[in-house]
C-alpha cells in the first residue's frame, strides 16, 4: 500500500493504548484500562508495568485489526516516550523499538504532553482547528500547565504547577470523600445534582501563570474531618454538594489562570486537553468564555481527552511528515520538557 498508516503506542501511566492514523483520521484508538489500582486508591507503578506487558500485544493486534490493515502496511511506528512512570514507559518503548526494528521501518518517538495538546488536531477531535498561536490548558493526573503553542511542535510552558495537579486534587478529594481511584469522573457526576455554592474551600494565591493544590486538599481534609467527628454520616449526607462544590473550586482556580495567560498574551484561542478536560463543567465554562471574553474554545472530543494512543498518532504523523525520526538509543524519560 502507498498509504501512510501509522501506529502509536501509549503506556506512559495505567492505560495501554494503541492507535491507526492515515491524514489527520484515526482508524482505530484501542485502550485497555487497568482495573488493579482501584483498591490501592491510586497507581500502583510495578502493577501497572506488569499490565501493560500482559495488554500490549492483544491491543496492538486489536488497533491492526479495526483499522483493517495487517502490519506489513505500517509506515512507522510512534509510542510516548515520556514523561511518566519509567516502567511504563519502558513496555511500551521496547514494544515499539522491535516492532519498528522487525518491519525494518522508522522510529517516532513522541512526548506525552504535545500528545494530550495536539489532540485537538485529529480531524474528528472538534469541528474547527486552532491556528497559531494559542493557548492551552493541559490538565491531568500527573500535569497542570498554561502551554502557549506556536506551532506543532514549538511549545513553551507559561505556568505550571507547584506541586499537585488538577486530576490529584480531584483525586485526593475523592479519597477523602471515600471515593473509589480515580475519583474525577464521579465527582464530575455527582456534581450535576449537587449545590456548588454550599461549601468554601482555601483558594490558593500563587503568582504569575503557576498553579497550587495541595493546601486546597488539606483544607478539604480539616474541614471533613471537622465535621465528621460532629457528625459521623457528614459525607454521605452531602455527598452530592460537597463534590459540587470541591468541583466548582477547582474549575473556578483553572479559569482564574487561564484567563489570565489570555489577557496577559493577548491570545484569545484557547484550548484543553488531558484527562481533566473530560470534566463537563470546565467544558461548559471554557465554552461560556466565547461569550463573555471573546474566546474561541477548542475542546476535544471525549476519547481524545484521558490518555489515549489517537493522541499519540497524529504527533507520530506530524513527525513523520518532517522525517522526525529517532533509533534503539532513544532512552524512555519520566520527565520530559516539551
Ligand atoms: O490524562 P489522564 O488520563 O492521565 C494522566 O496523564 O494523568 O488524566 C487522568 C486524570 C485523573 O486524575 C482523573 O480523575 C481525571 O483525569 N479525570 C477527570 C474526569 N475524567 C478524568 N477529572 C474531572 N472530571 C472528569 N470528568
Ligand atoms: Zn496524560
Amino acid at each position: 500500500s502507498d498509504k501512510n498508516y501509522i501506529l502509536a503506542i501509549e503506556s506512559s501511566c495505567d492505560d495501554t493504548g494503541a492507535a491507526i492514523i492515515l491524514d489527520n483520521c484515526i482508524l482505530s484508538n484501542v485502550v485497555a484500562s487497568q482495573k488493579v489500582h482501584e483498591e490501592y486508591g491510586g497507581v500502583v507503578p510495578e502493577l501497572a508495568s506488569r499490565a501493560h506487558q500482559q495488554n500490549i500485544v492483544p491491543v496492538v493486534d486489536q488497533a491492526l485489526k479495526q483499522a483493517k490493515i495487517t502490519k506489513e502496511d505500517l509506515k512507522a511506528v510512534s509510542y510516548t516516550r515520556g514523561p511518566g512512570l519509567m516502567g511504563s514507559l519502558l513496555v511500551g518503548g521496547s514494544f515499539a523499538k522491535s516492532f519498528s526494528q522487525s518491519l525494518d521501518i522508522p522510529l517516532i518517538e513522541v512526548n506525552h504532553m504535545q500528545g494530550h495538546i495536539l489532540a485537538n488536531f485529529i480531524d474528528d477531535a472538534n469541528d474547527v482547528k486552532p491556528t497559531f498561536p494559542f493557548l492551552c490548558l493541559t490538565v491531568s493526573g500527573g500535569h497542570t500547565q498554561i502551554v502557549k503553542i506556536n506551532d506543532y511542535l514549538d511549545m513553551e510552558i507559561l505556568g505550571e504547577t507547584i506541586d499537585d495537579a488538577a486530576g490529584e486534587a480531584f483525586d485526593k478529594a475523592g479519597k477523602i470523600l471515600n471515593l473509589p481511584y480515580p475519583a474525577g469522573p464521579i465527582i464530575d457526576k455527582k456534581s450535576k445534582i449537587g449545590d456548588p455554592t454550599k461549601f468554601k474551600f482555601a483558594k490558593p494565591k500563587i503568582d504569575g501563570l503557576n498553579f497550587s493544590f495541595s493546601g486546597f486538599k488539606t483544607s478539604i481534609l480539616y474541614f471533613i474531618q471537622k465535621e465528621v467527628k460532629a457528625n459521623p454520616n457528614f459525607i454521605e449526607e452531602n455527598l452530592d454538594d460537597l463534590c459540587a462544590s470541591i468541583q466548582r473550586s477547582i474549575v473556578d482556580i483553572l479559569m482564574a489562570k487561564i484567563k489570565q495567560a489570555s489577557d496577559e498574551t493577548g491570545i484569545k484561542q484557547i484550548a484543553i486537553a488531558g484527562g481533566v478536560s473530560a470534566n463537563s463543567e470546565i467544558r461548559a465554562r471554557l465554552k461560556e468564555g466565547e461569550e463573555k471574553f471573546g474566546w474561541k474554545a477548542f475542546i476535544p472530543k471525549f476519547e481524545y481527552t484521558t490518555d489515549n494512543a489517537a493522541m499519540i498518532a497524529i504527533v507520530g504523523q506530524l513527525k513523520y511528515e518532517r522525517q522526525l525520526f529517532t533509533d534503539l538509543s532513544a532512552k524512555s524519560v519520566a520527565k520530559y520538557h516539551i
